[in-house]
C-alpha cells in the first residue's frame, strides 16, 4: 500500500510540496518515454532532429518529426497520476509546484495550473524572427514548415539539445525545490541536468524526497522513500486521492 506519513502530514499541514515529473508520468497515457526499450531516442538520433542546427538545416524534416509526435500525443489523455496532481493542487493551491520535463502538455489538459514546463511544450510555437509565441495545436502537414505573419520561420516551443533552459522557469524550479517540505519525483531516469539536480537541492535544504519509478534510478539513491510501481497506481494513493 503506497502511503507516506511524511507526505500525508505535509498535505494536512498545507506545507509546500514539489512534484517533479518525467516521461514515466505520461507512459500510462501512451506517450513514449525517451530511454526505455521503445524510447524515442532508441529510434531517432537526437542530434539529427532535436537541435537548432538540424532545424535551420532542414526545418521541414524537423517539423515533420514534431507533427508526428504531436499526432501521437493528440490521442493521449491524462492518466490517474496527472489527475491526482490536479486534485492535490486543488487542496494546496500555490503551495503545490509542478516541475515537469514533459513537453506533452498533459498536465495542462488535466487542469493543473501552477506548472513549470522546464523543457517547453510541444503545443507552443515561437517565431525565430519576431519572437511571437503562443499555443498552436493544429498545423497541417501541407503547411510545414509554418511561417509567422511577419514572414519568419516558426519553431516548436521546446528546448533542444545544446540550448539553455528558460531562465525564469529554471530559477523558479530551483527556488521551489529549495523551499519545499516534500519533493515527489515521478517517472524520471534522473540523468538529464540541470533538472536531475533538483532532488539534491531539495534534500540539502531539508526536504523529504520520494521517488516513484518502475526501477531504481540515481534519484532513488538519495530519496528517503522509493516506490517501485507504475505512477498511475501509486500517485493517487500517495496523494490520498483515488481518482
Ligand atoms: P526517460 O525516458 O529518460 O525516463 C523515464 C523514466 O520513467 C524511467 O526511469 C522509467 O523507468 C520510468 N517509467 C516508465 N514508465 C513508468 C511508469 N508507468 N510509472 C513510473 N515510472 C515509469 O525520461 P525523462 O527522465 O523524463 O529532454 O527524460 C528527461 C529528458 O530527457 C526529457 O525531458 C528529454 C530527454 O532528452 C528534452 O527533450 C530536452
Amino acid at each position: 500500500m503506497a502511503i507516506s506519513v511524511k507526505l500525508s502530514d505535509a498535505i494536512e499541514r498545507g506545507e509546500p510540496i514539489v512534484v517533479l515529473a518525467g516521461a514515466g508520468m505520461s507512459a500510462e497515457s501512451g506517450v513514449p518515454t525517451f530511454r526505455g526499450d521503445d524510447g524515442l531516442w532508441k529510434n531517432y538520433r537526437p542530434e539529427e532532429l532535436a537541435t537548432y542546427s538540424a532545424f535551420v538545416r532542414d526545418p521541414k524534416l524537423v517539423w515533420e518529426w514534431y507533427n508526428w509526435r504531436r499526432s501521437k500525443i493528440k490521442g493521449c489523455s491524462p492518466n490517474p497520476a496527472h489527475n491526482a496532481v490536479t486534485l492535490l493542487e486543488g487542496k494546496l493551491g500555490d503551495k503545490l509546484t509542478l516541475v515537469t520535463q514533459n513537453v506533452d502538455g498533459l498536465h495542462r489538459d488535466a487542469g493543473t495550473r501552477n506548472y513549470l514546463e522546464v523543457h517547453g511544450c510541444i503545443w507552443e510555437v515561437r517565431c525565430l524572427k519576431c519572437g511571437l509565441s503562443g499555443e498552436l495545436r493544429d498545423i497541417p502537414d501541407e503547411s510545414l514548415p509554418p511561417k509567422c505573419t511577419c514572414g519568419g520561420l516558426v519553431r516548436p516551443g521546446v528546448v533542444w539539445f545544446g540550448e539553455s533552459l528558460p531562465e525564469h522557469i529554471l530559477s523558479a524550479a530551483f527556488r521551489a525545490s529549495a523551499e519545499c517540505a516534500v519533493m515527489v519525483v515521478i517517472g524520471t531516469s534522473g540523468v538529464v541536468y540541470p533538472v536531475a539536480h533538483l532532488p539534491q537541492v531539495a534534500r540539502e535544504n531539508g526536504a523529504h524526497v520520494i521517488d516513484v519509478n518502475l526501477e531504481r534510478t540515481p534519484i532513488s539513491d538519495i530519496a528517503d522513500e522509493v516506490f517501485l510501481s507504475p505512477a498511475g497506481d501509486v500517485v493517487p494513493k500517495l496523494f490520498g486521492m483515488m481518482g
